[in-house]
Parts: C-alpha cells; sequence; structure tokens
C-alpha cells in the first residue's frame, strides 16, 4: 500500500502477511470473495475516532452527524452510541434515524421545502430542532406545534453571504440559493419577528451550512462574525437573545495522495476564537455552537472493492481498467468531477508503475471513477480493485442506473465483518414493478 494514501484510508488499513489490503483486520480480498463486489466496507473504528477528535475539539459543542452522507441504520447506530445527534433531512431520514433508536430530542430536520407531514411527523416525534428555511416554515410548524400542543425548538436557517470554495454545486452560503433566508436582504430579520410572534415556537438560535469539502478555515471564521451581526441586530431590533448558533457541516476531507486533512484544532480555535471577540465586541454571552458535519466523519471511514473485468490498451492513448460497478455506487466524479485514487486489495505490495483510468460497468462514457490513477503493471481481470474514501455520499446517492443492484455494505471490526446493508438482487429491482395490466 502506498504510504502516500494512508490518510485517505480508514485508520485501521495495514497490509498484511499475505500482502493484501486489510481494514478493520479483516482482509479485503476475503470481503471481496464472501460478500461480492462492488462492496462498501465501513470501518467502525475510524468512524469512532473522527467523531472523537470532532468532540476533541469541539468539547461544549452540540454535534450531530449529517445522516445525507451515510444513512445506514448501523452507521447512525455507531454514531449516536459517539453520542452525536443526527441531522436529518427528509422524513426518511427522520424515519430511519428513529428506528436507529437515536433519542428525537438529539435529532434537526432540515429542509428547503419539508412536507406539511414531514412537519407534522416531526413534531410528534419530540423533535429537538427544527431548521426554518422560509417563511412557509414558520407558519407550518408553528401550526404544527400548537396542533400537538408542543412548544418547538426551531432554528433559522439564513444564508450568510458567505462564498465558500468548492464544487458550486455544494456551495450553499451564497446569496443566490435555495436553501435559508437571507441576512443581507433582511429575510431573517423577518422570519425571526414572525417565528417569535408564535408561541408554539422557541426560537433558540440560528443555523449556517455555507457548503462542503471546504479546506480553508476563513469561510467558517467569516460566518460566524455575519452570524454573530445578525444575533446583535436581532437584540438589537426584536429584543431577542439567542442561545445556539449552528455552523452546519462543511468540513473537507482528503480524497487522494495530496490533499492534506483539515486541523481541526485550527479550526476550532479559529471559531473559538472569533466566536469570543465577537460576543465580547457586541457584548452578549457566547452562544452554544453546533457542528453537524457528514463527510468528515465518514468519508475516510469507507473504501469500495471492486473486481477489475476487462482491461482495454488503447496503444498512445490510454488504459481503461472495467469495474463491476460504477456512477451508480459512486456518482461523484461523474457529477462533480470529484477526485479519487485506486490501489489492488490483492496487490498492495506492488509498485503503482502504470497509469490507467479506471471505469465503471455503465452505458456512459461519462462513467469514469478515476482518471490517470498509477496501479501495479500487472493489473488484470480478477484483482480486487479499492477506492478509498467513499464513505460519504456513495451509499447515500447510489441508484439503480441500469438496472444495477445497490451494492452490500459490511462493518467491520476487530477482525469481523458485518453485513449491514444486504446487497440487492435481480428480484428487488421487480419489486416496485407491475405487469401491463
Ligand atoms: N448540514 C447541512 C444543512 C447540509 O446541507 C449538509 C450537506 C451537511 C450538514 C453536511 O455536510 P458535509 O459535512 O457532509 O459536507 N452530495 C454532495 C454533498 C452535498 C452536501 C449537502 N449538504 C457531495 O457528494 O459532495
Amino acid at each position: 500500500m502506498p504510504h502516500t494514501l494512508k490518510h485517505v484510508l480508514p485508520v485501521t488499513a495495514r497490509v498484511n502477511d499475505a500482502a493484501h489490503l486489510e481494514i478493520g483486520g479483516c482482509d479485503t480480498t476475503e470481503l471481496a470473495a464472501t460478500f461480492g463486489t462492488p462492496l462498501y466496507v465501513f470501518c467502525e473504528e475510524t468512524f469512532r475516532t473522527r467523531a472523537r477528535e470532532l468532540r476533541g475539539a469541539f468539547p461544549d459543542a452540540s454535534l450531530y452527524f449529517a445522516a445525507k452522507s451515510c444513512p445506514s441504520l448501523a452507521v447512525l447506530q455507531v454514531a449516536a452510541a459517539e453520542g452525536l445527534g443526527i441531522d436529518v433531512a427528509s422524513a426518511g431520514e427522520l424515519h430511519v434515524a428513529l428506528a436507529a433508536g437515536v433519542p428525537p430530542q438529539r435529532l434537526i430536520l432540515h429542509g428547503n421545502n419539508k412536507a406539511d407531514a414531514d412537519i407534522v411527523r416531526a413534531v410528534e416525534a419530540g423533535i429537538g430542532r427544527i431548521a426554518l428555511d422560509n417563511f412557509d416554515d414558520v407558519d407550518r410548524v408553528a401550526a404544527a406545534a400548537a396542533h400537538a400542543g408542543r412548544r418547538q425548538a426551531v432554528l433559522l436557517r439564513v444564508t450568510p453571504g458567505v462564498q465558500a470554495h468548492t464544487h458550486t454545486y455544494i456551495q450553499t452560503g451564497q446569496e443566490d440559493s435555495k436553501f435559508g433566508l437571507s441576512i443581507e436582504a433582511g429575510l431573517a430579520m423577518v422570519a425571526a419577528e414572525r417565528a417569535d410572534a408564535h408561541d408554539s415556537l422557541e426560537l433558540v438560535g440560528v443555523h449556517a451550512h455555507i457548503g462542503s469539502n471546504i479546506f480553508s478555515y476563513d469561510p467558517f471564521g467569516k460566518t460566524v462574525e455575519i452570524l454573530f451581526d445578525f444575533l446583535a441586530d436581532a437584540e438589537k431590533v426584536l429584543g431577542l437573545t439567542f442561545s445556539e448558533v449552528n455552523l452546519g457541516g462543511g468540513i473537507g476531507i482528503p480524497y487522494v495522495a495530496g490533499d492534506f486533512p483539515v486541523r481541526l484544532d485550527l479550526l476550532a480555535k479559529l471559531v473559538g476564537e472569533t466566536a469570543q471577540q465577537e460576543a465580547a465586541r457586541h457584548a452578549m454571552v457566547v452562544p452554544r455552537l453546533a457542528f453537524e458535519p457528514g463527510r468528515f466523519l465518514v468519508g475516510n471511514a469507507m473504501v469500495t472493492l471492486y473486481s477489475v473485468g476487462v482491461v482495454k490498451e488503447i496503444p498512445g492513448v490510454r488504459t481503461y481498467v472495467s469495474v463491476d460497478g460504477g456512477m451508480s455506487d459512486n456518482i461523484r466524479p461523474a457529477l462533480y468531477q470529484a477526485q479519487y485514487t485506486a490501489l489492488l486489495a490483492n496487490k498492495a505490495r506492488h509498485e503503482p508503475s502504470r497509469t490507467v483510468t479506471v471505469a465503471g460497468m455503465h452505458c456512459e462514457s461519462g462513467d469514469v471513477l478515476v482518471r490517470d490513477v498509477g496501479l501495479p503493471a500487472s493489473v488484470r481481470r480478477g484483482d480486487v480493485l479499492v477506492v478509498p474514501a467513499t464513505g460519504a455520499y456513495g451509499y447515500s446517492m447510489a441508484s439503480n442506473y441500469n438496472l444495477q443492484p445497490r451494492p452490500a455494505v459490511v462493518l467491520v471490526r476487530d477482525g469481523t465483518a458485518h453485513p449491514i446493508v444486504r446487497r440487492e438482487t435481480h428480484d428487488d429491482l421487480l419489486r416496485l414493478e407491475n405487469p401491463l395490466p
């Protein structure tokens, strides 16, 4: 295993005596043989390590795991066991989080277009927080809470006008966004006043999520400044005090050898110092901070195993190494030009001496998982190819394109593999279908 990939792989990754890649004490070539490929392999210890790093960096903050990044029941259970709350973005995610046994009080519901029924379901479940994304939300959540005889704790989701340097599809903090209420245009203040007027709402704080896979620290500091300015204004104009500031998710992770991990200590220092300084400047009590990362917690905790099939060399052009999955289990390269790397599990000590392109099996030229990656020159049919860092938004954005059954997920821990999501079968592909009447 090239040592340059250590920080991209799960913390338990090592090369065993058979010269195979091992994760969570399990030989990945054996996992491939036992459970088939493509296969998502989830390393519980990596998730727990990241959760503890996060807690260590932000000891006093409320911490949530963004379920959308990997909403598997067992993964949510690991998150909850680490003391994390869960951020749910739909009634489906709410359903799974509740099924995972997460106390409703530790859930937060998001969404720019929440269905009435979903709001009712969340309120009736006793959800801890609902992020109000727009004026409709203010009134609909208030009505649902009044009907349930509850006082619902809510946050205002605001757009702070901060542009994070990431792919435009995953930027969310800028003014022109379908998410949240603009501070700049005054919508957030109007919504705060409107929410405060409802007895059934308890307006506890504000929320901003500026984007995803962010490697710089400044946008977070800038967001704190803008949010605290808003809190100070709300106090001045409306006499409201807020006790919570949720900074969303967005912490970047390494995907390829050249990527560096975000330093949580630096992020915590910047955010903490900015919060102290801004609170002092506005003579207010420092509100409790909250974070809800997905990718940071689960991204490097998972790898995908594939079987190599056709190796096609186009002389002078490129060598395609085709695998038995692709955009149906990892849409990110096609959707965001996301970069990944690859290695061979069964040739973990071989030098990566040949540059190839790893392609999927789908009927699309854009179905390329990794362009120009170094693999051992001996790469051939039957090798087990590993793509690291697929934990976030791989399984959760998987599809049945070309009626490819979605892969299984196995959790590995201390040398044992536990299937936590079973592989779909061809019959599963027919389960919603009705024949022509
Ligand atoms: N909180 C809110 C309100 C969010 O909208 C998101 C992500 C998160 C937290 C978690 O963000 P994270 O820490 O995972 O960056 N499918 C895209 C990412 C979309 C993120 C959407 N919201 C991707 O594969 O890169």
